[in-house]
């Protein structure tokens, strides 16, 4: 995992990425944007060339996921695996041809992927948040790469320390997930399959793994509760904009009302 790749200037969100080696071949997951390209690329190559990387796994197509298409395309021979829904979006990081042959569409249902002599399992994860989204099983580490699930908002250092205590981690996540996440039905959905799975480590794509049997569970009995995206969103979100938005500042002024009539 790589977790303090992008510069913290506020700019941008802090973000991992990962890499997974198995006998020689090795996978990308959520490579990351044009910001992480570069370190990423540099820092990856003490552990495997990445020319001979065999995948970049997208778990959905958000700039923060995939914005880095491109580099990747010329640096590498690595094949993308991105949901079907995607497939066709994808290229639209790259420049022309970069991707033909070269994208591998994954149905809704999800698959298993050799690995070396291993496997990665691409899990259904639509709606959490993207509309194609898959998570990562890792069988061998029993680690769960929920991509936007299960996220915090953190410096890259503290995103290092895995977190056993979810009570006092669930107001980093909350905030993130009443808005990103899209339905509470959804996420009851997802919960019912990830108990089917021994999962030792959940490790989202921003902020700090969720670590061990207490917090996983813990992890799960709040996501399986929370209401979120959809659930919240009611006519009073769906009115007509009055208020101006000031190009100075970026704030919304309210509209001032004539005094006086
Ligand atoms: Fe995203
Ligand atoms: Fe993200």
């Amino acid at each position: 995992m790589f977790s303090d790749l992008v510069e913290e200037d506020g700019q941008a969100v802090q973000a991992n990425q990962f890499l997974i080696v198995d006998h020689g071949q090795g996978a990308v997951l959520d490579p990351g944007g044009n910001l992480a390209f570069n370190e990423l690329y540099l820092t990856l190559s003490r552990f495997f060339p990445p020319r001979q990387l065999s995948y970049l796994l997208a778990s959905h197509a958000d700039p923060d996921i995939i914005a880095s298409l491109d580099r990747w395309m010329t640096s590498t021979s690595a094949r993308l695996v991105i949901s079907r829904i995607w497939e066709r979006f994808a290229p639209h990081f790259t420049k022309v041809g970069k991707t033909e042959n070269r994208v591998i569409g994954v149905p809704d249902a999800g698959g298993r992927l050799q690995l070396g002599l291993g496997e990665v399992h691409l899990v259904p994860a639509h709606f959490l948040h993207a509309e194609g989204n898959f998570q990562f099983w890792d069988p061998a580490s029993r680690i769960l790469f929920t991509g936007d699930l299960g996220v915090s908002l953190m410096s890259g250092a503290e995103a290092r320390r895995p977190v056993t205590d979810i009570a006092a981690h669930i107001p980093r996540m909350e905030g993130f997930h009443r808005r990103y996440m899209v339905s509470g039905k959804i996420l009851r959905l997802w919960v019912r399959m990830a108990r089917q799975l021994p999962i030792a480590m959940i490790v989202p794509q921003h902020g700090a793994p969720i670590e061990g049997r207490a917090a996983i569970n813990g992890f799960l009995d709040w996501a399986e509760q929370l209401a979120v995206g959809i659930d919240l969103f009611d006519e009073r979100a769906y009115q007509l904009p009055t208020a101006m938005i000031d190009a100075e500042s970026g704030q919304l002024r309210p509209q001032l009302r004539a005094v006086g009539g």
